[in-house]
């Protein structure tokens, strides 16, 4: 292929790449058999057009690779329409449905099939089904483009017979072509990186310029030659974590492999060592991200005979198969499910509640997968997670800031544990009737005014939900960075039930908590970090004054010799990859860990099962298999079908009258976003422009939520979510009043977007016939609709407080409460009282006391947060949206009966982590708002 100079866009424009070129390859593809069709014609102009459009990006892939490549030049230079039409057709055919990588004729000018293939290695990429799984392998050196055909050849050579894997070689000459191929190129599994390259492309590539040198303080001038290639090693692992490198050169070998600047090197070679040793290595350090030791353990068991006499009659599926009554569940399911249900931990299968084997591995290798130093699998879903979290880290007293909209699951972590929740607010949407993200300006407040009550000590965690429901990503290093400049031992617990996939993204990947942890671990030991802490020494002094206003309007740095990195990650694996439902993590990277390792023991023996489901323990292995292996590839292509549904969305003429995504600059507000990003669909928005906003802006949106404003089209949000799954099969997320939540994930296909498309087409041209058909009285009625929906919306209530008998301290600035007594005084029925949601003593109640206090959480679906939690004291904002809210789904609302409350006579002794009993007091809370928050 050509190294001529192309336009950026083409190059290193690297949204949408992958769709992109497949759509070039079609166009050519479409060209070429215009072209066979009418030879005469003025179609190679065309089929000319087409190709150079599909252009030097080819030289980043395998295949088709430069000898189709040739051949098809040579066939339109000759005028051979017809043998251009086949060819084109072969290779854009092969493309699209990936023959090429166990096909080995598709690899073959000739157009009927294999004939010799003099410069491949025929024995090894067999068709048929013997199908070895397939990669390629970037080859990075200084060689003259010319002598590259040349050493491709060399390396298919080393192919074996008996090897398990078969790859390609992707051959590029520097630095930046490295990067542009690793970027580019999903199935690159291993990067051969010979020593001495030189560091410029020699095609234009300005965006990746300035990525380099802006967001990975690339300095080209000061990079020593030798220094190239281990830099290109650091630059790819920031980018591709996952992918071995290898390392050739002619230095001394044993001192680069001792030193800790190479690390990420999975080995370095002498550049003259034998060939075939390096062939080896790339085959090995794939076949150990393939490995999955659980997985390969049940698949043997099932292959065993075993009978079993024991519980568990549904093992080996014999009472299924032949029951005259339930063998369709046989038929549905296969006999592979029964034959792999078992209760065995002995016999080499290991135990979930205490693995020593293949479950050990298998979790070592999944928190290898995602940089964390520990991961536990669960079987009962985050929901179980979270509680194990809770359980692990918190006892009660403890004090833990927490997101008041997050998940269930954290509240009765803390009912469970004791910790007394200290609820922050997010920021409201009100007028979509959701919540946005926490901003770190209330958390830094939160925890100043704790140390200005002298009970700093006290908090143990920051929980935040990470990406939220709606797709606000925090920016976890700098919310870290900053609480721990007030508390360096704080434990964070970011939930990313839905956030899983992140980790091979490396545009969202620093966004992790596990991204920012191994950032923030990174940063405390380099000179900079200690220079920048004692400089705000300098201007704040070294224990921060809770008083200072400053503290709440600068980044603030905290000390790298006391900071300590304690995080924890929850992620439903089940959410965002291919894992049975219910497969979660908690993945650990504190660096305190020890202090609780053994209460981690016990939260798994609390809270697991002791009878785990082998299967979902098979599919968390399975699916950490399979995100190692082509997580960047599916990740980018579910970033890339989100973006295609907005811009389709955003420019159908009729769908958009009706419809319309938000964008980030609707999602978050301005203040939160300094980059200026307003939306990846922004005119001018490129990969750099959301870099900028992924490194600076508080809150990212997460492309693959996306919220759909049906209000404007008449529809509330439940109405619309229950329209398309009955009438069009299109099952969504969730709901809000006006809006519904479309999720892209891995599994989503571009005949996806264009089911969407079609679907929303034809819900806008009913609604255009209605509104034309049904005259001015329907104009007028469909306009009430929609403003009763997008304007008459309830505030959002903020978290009240806890009534005086469940704090501490009522007059303490900070709201935090004992939310566990308060939870199990509600089980005193005589303590209780109802009152149903509508009855006027409610409003008496309100105006005259005494106060309402909740006994439960009441949690509306949607949103989804509990708007009361136990020990609450209801206040008229809450009723007000209760009664305004028009939904069915309220879990802890008894329409009958009514409010659940705790009666105002009821006297509690509620503990307060120190073993004592604190008597109610009830003074008013006269504490202005702000200071709440
Ligand atoms: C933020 C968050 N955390 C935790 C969970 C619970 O996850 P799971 O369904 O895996 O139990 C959910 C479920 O929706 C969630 O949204």
């Amino acid at each position: 292929m050509t190294t001529t100079k192309t336009g950026a866009e083409q190059l290193d424009h690297f949204f949408s790449t992958s769709a992109a070129r497949m759509d070039r390859w079609r166009e050519l593809n479409a060209k070429a058999q215009a072209w066979a069709a009418s030879p005469q014609g003025d179609g190679r102009a065309a089929v000319e057009e087409a190709l150079a459009a599909v252009g030097t990006i080819e030289d980043f892939f395998a295949y088709p690779g430069p000898r189709l490549m040739k051949t098809l030049q040579e066939r339109i230079s000759g005028g051979d329409a017809l043998g251009v039409g086949r060819l084109v057709r072969r290779m854009s055919g092969s493309l699209l449905s990936g023959s090429y990588r166990y096909e080995s004729s598709e690899w073959e000018p000739a157009d009927d099939g294999v004939q010799n293939i003099p410069d491949r290695s025929p024995s090894v990429m067999e068709s048929g089904e013997a199908r070895r799984p397939y990669f390629e392998t970037l080859f990075v050196s200084a060689a003259p483009a010319a002598n590259r055909a040349r050493i491709a050849q060399e390396i298919r050579r080393l192919r074996r017979v008996e090897d398990e894997m078969v790859y390609e070689p992707v051959l590029v000459g520097s630095l930046e072509d490295a990067i542009t191929a690793t970027i580019l190129n999903g199935k690159i599994e291993a990067v051969v990186i010979y020593d001495g390259i030189p560091i410029p492309s020699q095609h234009d590539v300005p965006l990746l310029r300035d990525f380099l040198t802006t967001y990975q303080q690339l300095d080209t001038k000061s990079l020593a030659p030798r220094d190239v290639g281990i830099t290109l090693a650091r630059l790819i692992k920031r980018i591709r974590p996952e992918l071995d490198i290898y390392l050739l050169t002619d230095r001394e070998v044993e001192k680069l492999a001792g030193d800790p600047a190479a690390s990420m090197i999975r080995r370095v070679f002498y550049e003259v060592e034998e060939l075939m040793e390096v062939h080896l290595n790339i085959l090995e350090g794939v076949a150990d991200r393939f490995s999955t030791p659980h997985f390969d353990n049940l698949k043997h068991y099932v292959s065993r005979p075993i009978s079993t006499f024991h519980a568990l009659p549904i093992a080996r599926g014999k009472s299924i198969i032949k029951s005259n009554w339930i063998r369709d569940m046989g038929e549905f399911y296969g006999l592979n499910l029964f034959l792999a249900e078992t209760s065995a931990t002995t016999g080499g299968l290991d135990s979930m509640l205490e693995p020593t084997g293949t479950i050990k591995v298998a979790q070592e290798k999944f928190a290898r997968a995602i940089g964390a130093d520990q991961v536990f699998f669960v079987t009962n879903g985050t929901s179980t997670s979270n509680k194990m979290v809770y359980q692990a880290v918190t006892k009660p007293g403890d004090i833990v800031i927490a997101d008041r909209n997050c998940h269930k699951s954290h509240h009765y972590g803390m009912v469970l544990s004791g910790a007394q929740p200290l609820y922050v607010e997010a920021f409201p949407m009100t007028e979509y009737s959701m919540y946005g993200a926490v901003p770190l300006r209330t958390i830094k407040q939160a925890l100043l005014n704790l140390k200005a009550e002298g009970r700093l000590d006290r908090v143990v965690m920051l929980t935040l939900t990470n990406c939220t429901f709606d797709g606000h990503v925090y920016h976890t290093r700098r919310v870290m960075e900053e609480c721990l400049a007030i508390k360096p031992d704080l434990i964070f617990l970011w939930d990313e039930a839905w956030f899983g996939f992140a980790r091979w993204s490396p545009l969202l990947r620093p966004r992790t908590g596990l991204g920012a942890a191994a950032a923030l671990e990174e940063w405390k030991k380099t000179p900079a970090a200690l220079a920048a802490y004692l400089a705000q020494v300098t201007e704040l002094g070294d224990d921060l004054d809770p008083k200072d206003p400053r503290l709440l309007k600068r980044r603030l740095v905290p000390d790298p010799r006391k900071m300590r990195v304690r995080v924890y990650e929850t992620t439903s694996v089940h959410k965002s990859m291919s894992c049975l439902r219910q497969g979660s993590i908690v993945a650990v990277r504190d660096e305190d860990y020890a202090h609780h390792a053994s209460a981690f023991r016990e939260a798994v023996f609390i809270h697991a099962s002791t009878s785990p489901n082998a299967q979902i323990i098979a599919s968390l292995d399975v699916a950490r298999r399979q995100m190692e292996l082509e997580g960047y590839e599916l990740v980018m292509r579910a970033i890339e079908i989100s973006l295609a549904i907005r811009r389709e969305i955003a420019a159908h003429p009729i769908i958009s009258k009706y419809f319309h995504m938000l964008g980030a600059d609707a999602m978050v507000p301005a203040e939160f976003r300094p980059s200026g990003f307003k939306d990846f669909l922004t005119p001018g928005t490129n990969w750099l422009v959301a870099q900028k906003a992924m490194q600076e802006d508080e809150f990212f949106l997460d492309p693959t939520r996306m919220t759909l404003v049906c209000g404007t089209a008449g529809f509330d949000g439940t109405s619309f979510k229950n329209l398309l799954a009955s009438k069009y099969n299109v099952q969504l997320n969730k709901t809000s009043r006006n809006s519904v939540l479309l999720q892209s994930n891995i599994n989503n296909t571009r005949s996806d977007v264009a089911m969407l498309i079609k679907v929303l087409l034809e819900v806008s041209m009913e609604i255009e016939g209605r509104l034309a058909e049904g005259g001015d009285s329907e104009r007028t009625r469909f306009a009430a609709r929609v403003k009763n929906l997008m304007e008459d919306v309830p505030n959002l209530p903020n978290f009240s407080r806890f009534d005086d008998r469940y704090r501490e301290d009522p007059d303490s600035i900070t709201l935090e409460g004992d939310m566990r007594t308060a939870f199990f005084a509600a089980y005193e029925e005589n303590d209780c009282e109802y009152i149903p949601l509508s009855s006027k003593l409610i409003d008496e109640r309100l105006a005259k006391g005494p106060e309402l206090v909740s006994a439960n959480f009441v949690i509306p679906y949607p949103p989804g947060f509990p708007i009361m939690v136990p020990g609450q004291v209801i206040e008229a904002d809450t009723i007000e949206f209760m009664r305004k809210l028009d939904v069915k789904e309220i879990h802890g609302y008894n329409n009958a009966r009514g409010l659940k409350l705790i009666k105002p006579s009821k006297i509690v002794h509620h503990t307060n982590g120190k073993g004592t009993a604190s008597k109610p007091k009830h003074k008013k809370q006269t504490r202005s708002h702000a200071l709440r928050r």
